[in-house]
Formats: C-alpha cells, structure tokens, sequence
C-alpha cells in the first residue's frame, strides 16, 4: 500500500530569494510555513553588504514572517571591493552565516558584482580559514558563450582554478542545472557541496517554448536538456549529502515577467515541499527525501538538525493560477497543474 502521509524533520530553505518592502511581506509566509530556517540571497537593490544592513533586513524579514519561528540566515553579497574585516566579523557575530558571490552581470541585480576572482582573494583566503562558506552562482557572463553553456564553462574557468588556490573553502556550487556540474560536485572534496531547486527537477528547457514563450518558466541558470535533468533528479534522490535542498525562489510581479524584456526568476516558495515530494515519488525515492530536505544541508552548514516536525498528504492539489497580496500579483511554479502532495504544517509534538 502506498503511504498516505509522509512525516519528516522540519526542512530548511538552503537558497531563496525573500526581496523587502511589500514584495517580502506578500512572499515570505510561503516559505516561513514549510521551511525553519533559510539562507536568504542579498541580491537587494542596494545589495547586503555591511553588517548593520543585514541585521535590519533580518529584522524585517522576521517581523514580515510573524508567528512561524522561522529564522532567516544572512549572507553577503561580495563585490570587488568588499571589506574583509566586515565579513570575518559579521560571521564572528553570526549575523552572516555565509557570503554569496555573483560574477558581475550574471543574473538580477548582480551588477554590483565580481569582476574577476583575483579582487576578492584576499577575502576568499579570509573565509577558508574561518571556515565561512562561499555561495557561488556559478556562470559565466562573457557574451560569446552559449547561455546553455555557461554553468559548464564556469566550473572549468573559474571554479576549479578558485578550488586549487582555496582547497579547504566550503563552497555551495547554487541551483545547479547541469551534469557538468552533478560529475563536478560529486568528484570533489568533502567541502564543495551543491542546492538543487524544484523547477530544474522538474522542468527541461522544452517547457520553456511548450505551445509559445512561457515567461513563468524562465530563471537563471535557464533550464537545461532533457538529458541535465535526468542527471539532477539521480543527484537529488541519491542520498549522497552532497545535494541539498535550496529551491532559489525567486518572486517577480507578473508584469515584469510578462514583458518584452521578462526577469529571470520562478517563485516556487508556496508549494515548494510538494513539488520536491512529487519527484522524489516518481523517482521511488520518497525515503531520501528526508535527508536531501532536512539533514545534509544543515550538516554542510555544521548547524543544528531541526527537532520539529512536518507532515504531508498524499492528497490532490491544484497550484492557483496567481496569488494577489496587496497590489501585488504573482504566478506561482506549477500555476494551475494539479501535484499529488498536500503540505499540512507543523506535526504537533
Ligand atoms: O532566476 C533567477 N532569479 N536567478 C537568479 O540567480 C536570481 C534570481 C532573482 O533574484 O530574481
Ligand atoms: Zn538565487
């Protein structure tokens, strides 16, 4: 028979996007109900870059989240000229719990950073002794390379040079979308580890195009071949620690997406365990669901297990075709496509 509900350690969020103003306050309740905790990119407009803007942006991601005990953690947007001082010490004071590195260019609101690997040596070199991880949007943005081809050619320009000189920086390779990068994560060291988000599970790029342009489907790094995701749902399914969960929620109004020029990005947040349960299920791997969602991420991280619990039911769910908070309008990942999983919140102890 098959299992009716599924009980599992309370998962985390390794890589969302949370904004501010009246889009986080419309947004973060989707993740505060599912995950406990979530590493919260600071691509902000101005990026997170100091101590002081960290800790007030965490205070109003907490005051927007209310009552669910969630704890949003930190990062730090490296830019070329980043203060070292202020990162060791931001991690000292566990306001930081990492720092994010986008290549200048590469995605939204990424033009603030790095312009090459070498300006920021000096903060790398800071944070493998500290042992403070280094996120990494791992694509190249020179013009003349295939956006296909981007995520591969990273790990071999940048990436792997960057590990030979940094050897012991724990480094999370984020949302990746390649087999490039699952051969690459699962043949390095202990300390390079790897999020994989629903949509590149679930998706290849042929949904992008499936009966014309969907601009709901569109995200960075794209969506890749066919062959690509089948390699990330191995990874996923697989139980090696290597792969966790971070689903790189990444919510804009429908009019920016829906746009001569649309922004990347999928807000997968409110329907995000049930999207992941799905391809564990069809996988046959509904029983290491629990170790990609809720214990090698924090393990990474050398951050406590959570100790609650959630539940969800085998249960027919149609996703809304939008969800409106205010005077904003958002279209969900799975908008109007029926999952077979219900979240039903926290298991009371
Ligand atoms: O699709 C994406 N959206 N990829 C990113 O790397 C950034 C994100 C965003 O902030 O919208
Ligand atoms: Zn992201």
């Amino acid at each position: 028979m098959q299992a009716q509900s599924l009980i599992l350690r309370q998962p985390d969020d390794w890589h969302t996007h949370l904004r501010d103003g009246e889009m986080l306050r419309a947004v973060v309740g989707h993740s505060a109900r599912q995950f406990a905790r979530a590493i919260v990119m600071p691509n902000l407009r101005p990026p997170i870059t100091t101590i002081a803007a960290a800790r007030s942006y965490r205070d109003r991601i907490q005051a927007a989240a209310g009552d669910h005990g969630f704890t949003p953690l930190m990062t730090a947007y490296l830019s070329d000229d980043i203060d070292a001082d202020e990162i060791a010490r931001g991690f000292a004071q566990g306001v930081f719990t990492a720092c994010k590195l986008y290549p200048a260019n590469a995605t939204t609101n990424a033009e603030h950073g790095v312009t090459a690997i070498a300006s920021i040596h000096r903060v790398l070199e800071r944070m493998q002794t500290i042992g403070m991880p280094l996120l990494i949007h791992g694509e190249v943005t020179e013009p003349d390379v295939d956006i296909f081809d981007r995520e591969a050619v990273f790990i071999e320009r940048v990436l792997t040079p960057l590990l030979r000189d940094f050897p012991a920086l724990k480094v999370v390779l984020e949302h990746i979308t390649s087999d490039d990068a699952v051969q690459f994560v699962s043949a390095a060291t202990a300390n390079v580890a790897a999020t994989i988000t629903p949509h590149h599970l679930a998706l290849s790029r042929n949904a992008l195009f499936a009966g014309g342009l969907r601009p709901h489907l569109y995200c960075l790094p794209v969506l890749k071949r066919e062959r690509h995701r089948l390699s990330l749902r191995r990874a996923a399914t697989s139980g090696n620690p290597k792969f966790f969960l971070g689903t790189d929620s990444a919510p804009h109004a429908r009019g920016d997406k829906e746009s001569a020029c649309g922004c990347a990005g999928i807000f997968n947040a409110p329907m995000a365990l049930e999207s992941y349960a799905s391809v564990f299920e069809q996988e046959s791997a509904l029983a290491k669901l629990e170790g990609f969602a809720s214990e090698f991420g924090p393990r990474f991280y050398g951050l406590p297990l959570n100790t609650r619990q959630v539940r969800l039911r085998r249960a027919a769910q149609t996703v809304p075709d939008q969800i409106i908070d205010g005077t904003i309008e958002l279209v969900p990942f799975h908008a109007g496509e029926t999952l077979g999983w219900r979240f039903e919140g926290l298991v009371d102890a």
